[in-house]
């Protein structure tokens, strides 16, 4: 099946030139701790399992749509972006999935407040916010559920950052995707915190698509990972319910650990991390050995996302000078 036939079912009956000439809309980056890793179906950006995220509500992308007549113009924090650029091909296909061909030519500025292609979520808070200010433009009225399909389309973890608290994306069985969207989950954890560290922002060198197709197709490791995400998912959920930190803690960084070496194990191989990040991971081992509860996670890049409580903060502080700290 192909993606815009995915969107004319969801669509079906809903306006499809623009309602309103600019919307503004903002979508938060999510933190996956179970991880998505592998497709079932490349073109709609199906899931092999499901996965689970925190989502960070004060970073992510804000997406203005101006519509225009004659050609789509797409800027990135004030920069404009090269019409030649896969960020750009990207946006355009995804928003020719809804429109009339040569009837609405859009300005897409995105503001971003955490870096770009760095392993943080960046596309997937992008296609969010750009289907959200979708929604708006043209005033379709869509239920989150319809929302996350179509910014699946655009982005696999971008079906996540719909919400703004936990967050499950159901993997699903459907040729179609119909059933694989995300919802957000009914748990509460102020005390819980993250923290952004980046030791690298240049772009990654193999993105997310790649790395995931070279993963399924020759990682030894990879037959393990459906039973692995099962095993991670029961726990998290346990731990979420309970907020026993330690659990959540251990089962996120055993889950980044198990993609990563997943990761290792293909071929050619993918290393993520780069001699900083390995030392990081040291450090925080050797400061919970000491007795600070503190775990990270890692995404396809070399920076991590530590995880620890509210009350932690100023240690964490001391030891991460450079660390953001985002309460939630
Ligand atoms: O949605 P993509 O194609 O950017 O893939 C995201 C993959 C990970 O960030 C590594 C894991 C995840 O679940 O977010």
């Amino acid at each position: 099946m192909k993606k815009y036939e995915v969107a004319k079912i969801i669509l079906a009956n809903k306006p499809s030139v623009p309602v309103n000439t600019t919307v503004q809309v903002f979508a938060p980056t999510n933190i996956a701790l179970c991880k998505y890793w592998g497709k079932r179906d490349d073109e709609l950006n199906l899931p092999v399992t499901s996965s689970l995220s925190v989502a960070i509500p004060d970073k992510g992308a804000q997406v203005t749509l101006h519509t225009r007549s004659d050609k789509d113009i797409i800027s990135i924090n004030g920069q404009i972006v090269a019409e030649n650029s896969s960020v750009y091909s990207r946006a355009t296909a995804f928003i020719d999935l809804f429109r009339q061909k040569n009837s609405c030519f859009l300005q897409i500025e995105y503001s971003l407040n955490i870096p770009m292609s760095a392993g943080l979520a960046s596309s997937a808070c992008s296609f969010a916010a750009l289907t959200k200010a979708l929604n708006e433009l043209f005033a379709w009225q869509l239920p989150e559920k319809s929302l996350s399909i179509l910014a699946r389309l655009g982005s696999g973890s971008a079906a996540r950052s719909i919400w703004s608290n936990f967050v499950e994306w159901h993997a699903g069985t459907r040729a179609d995707g119909m059933d694989s969207y995300a919802e957000s989950l009914p748990y509460q954890w102020p005390e819980l915190c993250l923290g952004i560290l980046i030791l690298s922002d240049k772009e990654k060198s193999l993105s997310s698509r790649e790395a995931m197709k070279r993963c399924v197709n020759s990682s030894a490791l990879y037959a393990s990972w459906p039973d692995q995400v099962d095993h991670d998912m029961k726990l998290l959920h346990e731990a979420l319910a309970n907020k026993d930190f330690d659990s959540m803690g251990s089962t996120a960084e055993a889950n980044a650990l198990a993609m990563h070496a997943v990761t290792l194990a293909s071929r050619p191989p993918i290393c993520f991390s780069s001699p900083e990040t390995i030392a990081v991971w040291q450090k925080i081992w050797a400061l919970r050995a000491s007795g600070l509860k503190l775990y990270f996670t890692q995404d396809a890049g070399p920076n991590l996302i530590l995880l620890f409580l509210g009350k932690d903060i100023p240690e964490i502080l001391n030891a991460f000078p450079t660390i953001t700290i985002c309460r939630r």
